[in-house]
């Protein structure tokens, strides 16, 4: 064993005084400075949960929860030119984000806030997806954002005008201050049900309540609270004549779905 070149051996001892020095450093900061790993931030507002904020008509925040294995929410929709400035965590492994067509390429990692701002000058649909390998359900993270022509006046309302009702009373302050307000784009409602009269894939929310509704198989009824639990629970059981039997069970506990439907109650 005389092949070592003697600076070798040296080099080598020095790696090693490294190696050593930064594992006390470590030990030394955390047992004597009392530092610690931060605790996961995605349980402290405002990055608790996903959502998406509207601060002017051009001027957007999301807050992006990634997680095994999806994003929160799924979808988020805003107005052509809008600029938004996109905050994205975890709550259980480090995850990536990158948003097709623009600069937005980021790591959620648990116990951090990671931040980039894009503007969507032109309509239409990006793609978006996690690049960091996270287990079983890795290629089932992603989601888009869908930039709409004309104004959005949340998330959930886009082209407010193709089917836009009598004018309504909808106290929209008091509408996103309810619980069911935040759950309707965390439990991906918002994919299909909008709140401002839109015609999407499910029947919109808004006038919903009290509005007599034919059935695909003949019956009638008017929406109460008792039929919104029922077709929240079984969306298969009475579906309303023109929609697609396409809405899945939604796993939501008994307060959730109450604070469903007390959404619904609100926009009469
Ligand atoms: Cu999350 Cu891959």
């Amino acid at each position: 064993m005389d092949s070592f070149h003697p600076l070798e051996k040296k080099i080598i001892a020095a790696s090693l005084a490294f190696a050593a020095a930064s594992i006390g450093l470590i030990g030394y900061a955390a047992f004597a400075l009392g530092i610690q790993v931060p605790d996961c931030v995605t349980d402290v507002a405002p990055f608790a949960e996903g959502e998406v904020l509207r601060h002017a008509a051009d001027r957007y925040e999301v807050h992006l929860v990634a997680k095994m294995w999806a994003f929160e929410p799924p979808t988020i929709r805003i107005p052509v030119g809008a600029t938004v400035d996109f905050f994205v965590t975890s709550p259980d492994v480090t995850h990536g984000l990158h948003i097709e067509g623009t600069n937005v390429n980021l790591m959620a990692v648990p116990g951090a806030v990671n931040r980039a701002q894009a503007r969507f000058g032109r309509a239409g649909l990006y793609r978006f997806a996690c690049h960091e390998y996270c287990g079983a359900g890795h290629q089932d993270m992603y989601g888009q954002v869908e930039v709409v022509d004309g104004d959005v006046l949340d998330q959930t309302t886009a082209g407010a005008a193709n089917e836009a009702p009598e004018k309504s009373s909808v106290d929209w302050a008091q509408v996103k201050k309810l619980p069911g307000y935040s759950l309707h784009a965390s439990k991906g409602c918002v994919a299909c049900h909008s709140l401002d009269g839109a015609k999407m894939v499910g029947p919109t929310f808004l006038g919903l309540f009290g509005r007599e509704e034919s059935f695909e198989d003949g019956g009638k009824t008017s929406v109460d609270a008792g039929y919104l639990r029922e077709s929240i629970r079984e969306p298969q059981k009475h579906l309303v004549k023109g929609f697609a039997g396409v809405m899945p069970p939604m796993p939501l506990t008994d307060e959730e779905l109450e604070q469903l439907v007390e959404l619904i109650q609100a926009l009469r």
